[in-house]
């Protein structure tokens, strides 16, 4: 079977995806910050495509399941993507909300260096196999710990675990981070906590991908 290119990707139709968020990012904003994040704070993600009608958000996209489940209000939600198509799909939508055309990394570097950046959660909801994601991770880790702002943060990883004839295990992604040089910044500089649990799930698409989810927690 032909996978979908993100551009066909409906996040919101997925039981298995907003489980996936119930399970690791609505779980870990809950822990730490009870039942709403306070007004100042946060919530940035490698958002996807949010809207499949012109100027509608999807019911249980991602920062609609946020927004119902009380977690954040619209204007705390930032949403980075890469694809030009996505984000004018997502950028219609939603003027509540704040949308970026742009490398993940890069809007956020962008952001700090402007002191508007004060972050509760950072979801790097990748499509990147260990090897890749790992590297990209890792430079999401030093950003967070050099930003004077990012104080407390959760840092969610996504990564593809699975998908037709490559397989990759937790292991693979750990081993892939120790070797980064931003990673070992990280944990030498920043006050960062690896979560016990990965989570592991069945990815979005109606092909055989399985994705895992690790939790890091900056304090
Ligand atoms: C897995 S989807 C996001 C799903 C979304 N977080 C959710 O929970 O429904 C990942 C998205 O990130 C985009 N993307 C890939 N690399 C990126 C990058 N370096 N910066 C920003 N967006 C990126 C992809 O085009 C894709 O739409």
């Amino acid at each position: 079977m032909k996978s979908k290119t993100q551009l066909e990707m409906e996040y919101g139709t997925c039981p298995k995806k907003r489980q996936a968020r119930t399970d690791t990012i609505v779980k870990s904003l809950r822990d730490n910050y009870g039942h709403t994040l306070p007004d100042n704070k946060q919530y940035w993600a490698m958002c996807g495509r949010c809207s499949h009608e012109i100027g509608q958000l999807d019911d249980n996209c991602e920062p609609n399941q946020m927004i119902k489940s009380k977690l954040i209000t619209p204007n705390q939600f930032h949403g980075v993507e890469i694809d030009p198509e996505i984000y004018e799909y997502n950028s219609n939508a939603s003027q509540e909300m704040n949308w970026y055309l742009g490398d993940f990394h890069d809007v956020m570097a962008e952001y700090s260096n402007k002191h508007e950046f004060n972050p509760a959660i950072v979801n790097v909801d990748m499509v990147y196999m260990p090897k890749r994601g790992s590297s990209y991770f890792a430079k999401i880790l030093q950003l967070l710990t050099t930003a004077k702002e990012a104080k407390e943060v959760i840092l969610v990883g996504n990564f593809v675990m699975e998908s037709r004839h490559w397989r990759s295990s937790i292991d693979d992604i750990i081993d892939g981070l120790e070797k980064q040089p931003c990673f070992q910044f990280s944990m030498h500089n920043g006050n960062w906590e690896l979560g016990d649990q990965y989570y592991t799930y069945l990815g979005t698409g109606g092909d055989s991908t399985t994705m895992s989810t690790i939790i890091y927690h900056k304090g």
